[in-house]
């Protein structure tokens, strides 16, 4: 064969390659609202920049007739491209092929771009869509998911890793994105689940729907599996773009520089009026967030999940931070059993990639109750603990109102290698609120009281003057300064600014043994 007729058969069979499971099975994804796998690619990358690998790789199956049935890719696309210029590593599970079930073949190139990505420290998106583990292929497919199993976990903490759910993603596969740092649901689109819903009304004769079971909206909400919820894929793959602006490469690197025309001293007088005067009133802590970061853009996550806290990326004086902030409007931003977990494990990702933690803090203590006992706040609550002590990035923290007992050490706190702390001037700093310290100290005092409640409130009062402010622990130097609200901006670039060179270390070990 001269060239010219090699380079034709070039052109035939990257066009067979292309076609996938064909034009009436892509219909099919079209009509179900879903996109084709290499249409997700194009709204993923930046145009042109995709490059394939393994684009004729084929099952080695030859039972129940698929020896006859080979496609070329075997139902993934895979490869590297780029989003806004950086590099990336992508899957991308293409269901008009066998279901986008995952044979050996398969398992392979998802592998391949998992190894090149943590060699090379570049992210991994990886999109599922799949059918689970390619039923004719038998334990061949089970030993393709672990070894990728094992290359997620491998791949955590050196290299960002992203999934999204654009379709089913069931049984054991669950486990690779749920290994991964970030995964993405779409309404309507996405369904992950251990066992589907025939099993369960088997196993526990409860009927339920595939939305009900594992949608996005209960994942994204009450799981906890899914840290955003689009409604459309473009909006999920658009936000995945977002969310990598916000990291870096891999945890050699630091986070990407984004110069803002916000300036850094901009002041705002609106932080002065957004504490309520009377403590048990409410307030809405995004507020305080979006008033104090680089153009009042946030990126939160998680953000149907345990919103008693608030965590999420965004940038001050150009550079990239990690926000954790309690709610007071949701549970007076009490911290339980799923709060902990939510922070633990974000303030985890930013330490593992070099991200500065700004902690902002208006915190009554612990849920207390039977269920959140039960339910272990005390394990569940020790990973925040834990997270925050063993982290070593830069860590500024501004305590806009209470920080109460076990709580207050929690939250980054001095004690626990907090770097800069400031507490406005409405902070709140003690071992507990007014009302339940009164009750504890006096209650006998109370009850022999000619009037009970006349001298609870006297009494209550005399301990918010002496504790319920910020100056007992700046006379400590546990807070390093009380700071006027509208300088909060000003205060943690300048902070974060003195602290880019920060270099701490925990002792030489194997790993920690966070309290799981
Ligand atoms: C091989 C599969 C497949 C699979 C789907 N297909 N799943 N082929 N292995 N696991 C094929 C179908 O035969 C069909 O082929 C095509 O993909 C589309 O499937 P449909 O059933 O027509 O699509 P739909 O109605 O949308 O249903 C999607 C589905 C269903 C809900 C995912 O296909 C399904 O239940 N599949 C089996 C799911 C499953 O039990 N997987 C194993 C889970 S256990 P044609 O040629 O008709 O287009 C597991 C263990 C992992 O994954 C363990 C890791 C440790």
């Amino acid at each position: 064969m001269s060239m010219k007729e090699k380079l034709k058969e070039l052109e035939n069979r990257a066009a067979n390659a292309r076609k996938g499971g064909g034009a009436e099975r892509l219909a099919r994804q079209h009509e179900r609202g879903k996109l084709g796998a290499r249409e997700r690619l194009e709204v993923l990358l930046d145009e042109g920049s995709f490059v394939e690998l393994d684009r004729f790789v084929e099952h080695g199956c030859h039972d129940f007739g698929l020896a006859e049935e080979r496609i070329p890719g075997d139902g993934v696309i895979t490869g590297y491209g780029r989003i806004d210029g950086r590099s990336v590593f992508v899957f991308s599970q293409d269901f008009t092929v066998f279901g986008g079930s995952l044979s050996e073949a398969h398992a392979g190139k998802i592998v391949k771009v998992l190894d090149l990505a943590t060699k090379n420290g570049t992210p991994v998106v990886g999109l599922n869509d799949s059918g689970g583990a390619r039923i004719q292929e038998g334990v061949a497919s089970l030993g393709g998911y672990a070894d990728i199993f094992l290359r997620n976990t491998m791949a955590s903490g050196v290299v960002p890793q992203i999934s999204a759910i654009l379709g089913p993603c069931a049984g054991g596969a669950v486990y690779s994105p749920a290994i991964t740092d970030f995964v993405f649901m779409v309404d309507g689109v996405s369904h992950m689940f251990v066992t589907g819903p025939n099993v369960v009304k088997t196993v526990t004769h409860e009927d339920v729907t595939f939305e009900e079971l594992g949608g996005a909206a209960m994942h994204a909400s009450r799981s906890g599996i899914a840290h955003f919820r689009s409604k459309t894929e473009v909006m999920a793959l658009q936000e995945i773009r977002s969310l990598l602006s916000y990291l870096p490469q891999n945890n050699q690197e630091n986070p990407p520089f984004q110069s803002t025309n916000d300036r850094p001293d901009r002041g705002d007088e609106e932080l002065l009026s957004i504490v309520p005067d009377e403590p048990q009133l409410p307030y809405d802590m995004h507020e305080v967030v979006e008033r104090v970061v680089d153009e009042g853009e946030f990126l939160e996550v998680h953000k149907d999940f345990a919103q008693n806290i608030i965590v999420g990326f965004s940038r001050l004086g150009g550079h990239s931070i990690g926000i954790i902030a309690n709610q007071p409007a949701v549970l007076a931003g009490v911290l339980d059993i799923d709060a902990s977990v939510k922070a633990a494990r974000f303030v985890r990702f930013c330490d593992a990639f070099n991200i500065p933690l700004i902690t902002f803090e208006d915190v009554p203590g612990f849920l207390p109750g039977l269920a959140q006992e039960h339910g272990g706040i005390i394990r569940h609550g020790a990973k925040l603990l834990f997270a925050y002590c063993e982290s070593t990035v830069p860590k500024l923290t501004v305590i806009t109102r209470k920080a109460y007992g076990g709580a207050y050490d929690v939250m980054s706190s001095k004690h626990i290698r907090g770097d800069l702390n400031f507490a406005w001037p409405t902070a709140e700093i003690a071992v507990m609120g007014p009302k339940g310290a009164v009750e504890v100290l006096y209650r006998k005092e109370i009850a022999l009281a000619d009037d009970p409640e006349g001298r609870t409130s006297e009494l209550e009062q005399e301990f918010r003057d002496r504790f319920a402010n910020p100056y007992l622990a700046a006379a400590r130097g546990y807070v390093d300064d009380v700071i006027d609200p509208r300088d909060t901006r000003q205060r943690l670039i300048s902070g974060l600014e003195a602290l880019v060179q920060k270099r701490d270390q925990n002792p030489p070990k194997k790993h920690g043994n966070i309290p799981l």
